[in-house]
Order: structure tokens, then sequence, then C-alpha cells
């Protein structure tokens, strides 16, 4: 039987063996990855400088990712390439799209429309489900298509092994370890510059950093962060171990209940912002970067103006405090559980 498939983790509440505490103190190279090597004595510190739109994350590479990014999940094809182009010529720096989108020929041809230097941005893609046994043809559909010689991040967009033929079906013979496992060959062939993972949750992770062929610390979790579903311990798991965290669904997702919270409308008064702005600032106060999609170019320019104002700490925590909870992208989809309620996360929490 697979590992995956049963429902209770055998790493859940386990500590992390001092062999996988012990990683590599990476050195100042653009991307090199941060290795499990016992005979180093720590991480690459993830780090964050700037505020607002300048806000850069360091992450444990080395690179420089930022804080700011367009998110391209939903943006039908025949508006995604106009919105690439905006957000790039408004100052967006940072697009995040993935093989399962359907879009990335139309964002790379957005990326071509803007006029800005492809050396200036950072891409984002991943590896979809039904792909991680064949890597390097996700890898290279995905260049083809965003008409590009490498990614900037690459990463696993779900920690499930997918059958192509049948997408109910997880591998028997296969899992997210082997599918890191490849990824990793990927580094030093010049065509990602960072790898990461995206929906793991912690005791997948751990699953991860303690598996034998690990080598390299994922530099980025991509997951589900907003004050409905604001994941403080795995936030802090991941700045244990050095992975930076990207909050997806920042704004709560199409038709967001966010939208109407008294809290949030309040702080947004108070600053003469709107909700949609405070969300993103409280994201990036944080510590995470910030994804927000939109296809409306006065939407797309007014998630960029976050320069010259912050957010309180009581204002922070009183984002941080609202109880009530939704998931956006739940797990029922996928053949295998992967959210198991560690923090109030389960793939059953009813969405909006
Ligand atoms: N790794 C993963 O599994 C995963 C999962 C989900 C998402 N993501 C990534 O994260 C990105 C963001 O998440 P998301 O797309 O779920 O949702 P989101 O960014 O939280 O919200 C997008 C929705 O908010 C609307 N919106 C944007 N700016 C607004 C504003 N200023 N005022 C009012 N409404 C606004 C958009 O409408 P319009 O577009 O119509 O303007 C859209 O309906 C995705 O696009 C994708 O790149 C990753």
């Amino acid at each position: 039987m697979s590992l995956f498939r049963l429902s209770a983790s055998p790493f859940k509440g386990s500590r992390v063996p001092s062999l996988v505490a012990s990683f590599q103190f990476a050195s100042n190279h653009f991307s090199k990855p941060t290795l499990l090597n016992p005979r180093l004595l720590r991480t690459m510190a993830t780090s964050q400088s700037g505020k607002g739109t300048k806000t850069v994350f360091t992450l444990n590479t080395g690179a420089k990712m930022p804080g700011v990014g367009l998110g391209t999940w939903q943006s039908k094809p025949n508006e995604v390439r106009e919105a690439v182009k905006n957000a790039l010529q408004i100052g967006y720096r940072h697009i995040d799209t993935a093989l399962a989108y359907g879009n990335e020929a139309e964002v790379g041809q957005g990326i071509i429309d803007s006029g800005v230097p492809r050396e200036e941005i950072w891409i984002t893609t991943k590896l979809d489900n039904p792909w991680h046994k064949r890597v390097n043809e996700g890898i290279e559909s995905s260049l083809r298509d965003l008409k590009t010689d490498y990614v900037d991040l690459y990463l696993m967009h779900w920690p499930s092994s997918s059958v192509p033929e049948d997408l109910k079906k997880h591998y028997d013979d296969w899992n997210f370890i082997d599918t890191w496992r490849e990824m990793q060959k990927l580094v030093g062939t010049g065509k990602v510059r960072n790898i990461g993972v995206s929906n793991f949750v912690i005791s997948n992770l751990e699953k991860l950093l303690n598996a034998p062929s690990t080598k390299i610390v994922p530099a980025v979790n991509q997951i589900e962060l907003h004050p409905n579903m604001p994941s403080p311990k795995t936030l802090a798991y991941c700045k244990e171990k050095g992975i930076h965290c990207t909050a997806y669904s920042c704004l709560g997702s199409t038709d967001s209940p966010l939208a109407h919270d008294q809290t949030l409308q309040k702080i947004a008064d108070a600053h003469g912002k709107t909700p949609q702005q405070v969300l993103l600032m409280w994201g990036l106060q944080r510590g995470t970067s910030v994804i927000p999609k939109s296809v409306t170019k006065s939407r797309i320019e007014a998630n960029f103006q976050l320069d010259g104002w912050e957010l309180t700490q009581e204002e922070m925590d009183a984002l941080s405090n609202i109880k009530s909870r939704f998931k956006v992208c739940g797990d029922s989809w996928l053949p295998i559980k992967v959210f198991f309620n560690e923090e109030g996360d389960g793939g059953d929490v009813p969405s909006h």
C-alpha cells in the first residue's frame, strides 16, 4: 500500500530528526539549493526587506523574490495576456501561473507584450498532478508555452501523484517524495532557478524532509492564506525550516466573503484603503508573498497601491484573530487526502 493512502500520518507529532534539522548554510550563489547536509550546521535564513510593493523576500537559496505578484488561476486565455501585460507595465515583477491553469501560453505572450526584460521578472509555474512521473516533460511544456528558457520558481502543485488516464486514481508505486527526487534533478540544468512545493501541510513537509532522497529543502511552500485560513502553525513550521510561504487566494478568491467582513472593513476605512489592499498588506506584514489575481485593469492597479502606509500591530492582530473559517481549495477532488485538519485546514472545510 502506498504510504500516502494512510489517513493518519506516521510522522504526525514527531520531531524532525537532527539530521534533517541540520541544514546547510547556503552560499550567496543566486540559486544554490539548501542541502540537508549533516556536517553543516544551519540553513540560510529567509528574510524580508523593503515595504509595500518594494517588499523582497530572500529565499533559502539566496534568490530574491518580489513580494507582490499577479495570480492567474481562472484567468481566461482571452483575458490573461492583457492582465499580465498591464500588471508588468504598472510595476509588478512577479507572475504566478501553472500548467494546470491552461494559460501559460497567453501568460508568456503577455510578458513579451509588456516590453519588460525577462531578467527583471520573477516567473513561478507548477508541475501538474498527472505529470509527476514526467517532470522533465512537464517543465519543457511550461517553458515552451511561457516562451522562456527558465522559470524562477518551479513548484510541485499538489502532493498528489494522479494517474493521467484516471485522475481519481493515485499511483501505487509513486508518491510526492519520488516527484521531489526528480524535481531536484532540474536544479543545475538551467531550466529552474529554485524549486518548491505547494499545498503541503506540516505532516507532509515532515515526510518530505525526512526522506533519504531529499537533498534540497523546498525554497517555497505556496499555500492558501487569508484571515479566514491563517494557518499560523504551518507558517511557523516553514519559517523554522527556512521555507518561505506564498499566500494564495490571499483575497479569499472569487466572491470572497472577506469583502463583507466588518473587522476588515473598519480597518480599511481607517486607512482610506480598500479591504483588498488591507488583505495584501496583512499578508506582506506577516512575512508572506502575495499573488492577488485580477483580470480587471483598475483592480490590478489598486492591488499595487501598497506604498506609504502600513497596518499597526493592533490591526494585524485583529485580522489574525478573525474567527470564521473557509477554504477555497479543498482536497475532495484529489485521489488522496492532502489536508489533515492540522489547524482547521481539513479538506472538508466548506468553501464559500
Ligand atoms: N498553488 C495552488 O494550489 C493555488 C490555488 C489557488 C490559487 N493559486 C494562485 O493564487 C492566485 C490568487 O488566488 P485566487 O485566484 O484564488 O484568488 P484571489 O487573488 O484571492 O482573488 C481573486 C478574485 O478577487 C477579485 N479581485 C481581485 N482584486 C480585486 C479588488 N481590488 N477588488 C475586488 N475584487 C478583486 C478577482 O476578480 P477579477 O479577476 O474579475 O478582477 C477574482 O475574482 C491564483 O490566481 C493563483 O495564481 C494557487
